[in-house]
């Protein structure tokens, strides 16, 4: 099912009350990314599913194995629909994710591995994080590593949602950051693309933040969305 999340991106709770009371006749998917769940914890997580988002909780987790298993079954509580890792941290770590997030009844919510951040290129990768190669290569090899690890899909850009689907299959899912408006603004990120060139390539799920959070009127920025992304 493909979908538009919005990356709540806020400091806190009432600012991202104001924010979506503004949407009166949809209820978006969306996103509560680490200043939001810093600021507010697990209750901005709970009051957000109570009002009926569905909610991606993007904390990015990268520790030793051990540890992401038992901050997953804390999560898995949480009732949130999507969560995510790094897959720097490993297949060992990843499987150790799937087994905290899993409940007793063998429900989770969906597992993604962030690849390589949108907000990265190639001599950044290379000169800072010491991963030599392309871009897409290191998202390729990280996408295999998510999807033997027993993994939904991944977090990557845009450009590389058909390449993914390629090496891992049409139900791995690709969701993506990186979404700016033809005529909008990059900001901080790198490997950008439109919802609709998105759509086009693979993506199942695209995340937007600034081009709605910072546009003055978001709720037709955000209906833009998706009507280019097709939803
Ligand atoms: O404002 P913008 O549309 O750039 O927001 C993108 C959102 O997606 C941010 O919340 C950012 O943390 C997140 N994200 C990303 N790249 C990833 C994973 C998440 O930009 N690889």
């Amino acid at each position: 099912m493909k979908d538009v999340i919005i990356a709540c991106d806020f400091a806190s709770a009432s600012q991202t009350y104001d924010f979506l009371s503004r949407f009166t006749d949809e209820k978006p998917f969306v996103k509560i990314g680490m200043e939001l769940f810093y600021a507010e914890g697990p209750e901005i997580v709970r009051c957000l599913k109570a009002r009926g988002h569905r909610i991606f909780l993007d904390l990015k987790l990268h520790d030793i194995p051990n540890t992401v298993r038992k901050a997953m079954a804390v999560l898995s509580h949480l009732d949130v629909d999507m969560v995510n890792l790094h897959a720097a941290g490993t297949r060992e770590m990843m499987t150790a994710a799937l087994e905290g997030l899993t409940r007793q009844d063998g429900t989770r919510p969906i597992l993604l591995a962030v690849t390589q951040l949108t907000s990265t290129n190639k001599e950044r990768m290379n000169s800072d994080i010491l991963v030599p190669g392309e871009v897409a290569d290191c998202v390729q090899h990280y996408a295999r590593c998510a999807k033997q690890s027993g993994l939904d899909g991944v977090v990557c850009s845009p450009l590389e949602a058909g390449m993914v689907k390629k090496a891992c299959g049409s139900d791995f899912l690709c969701v993506t950051p990186g979404i700016r408006f033809a005529d909008g603004d990059k900001g901080d990120q790198q490997r950008v693309t439109t919802p609709a060139m998105a759509r086009e390539i693979g993506s199942d799920y695209i995340v937007v933040g600034r081009p709605i959070t910072a546009a003055p009127d978001p709720v037709a920025a955000y209906r833009r969305c998706c009507e280019e992304f097709g939803v």
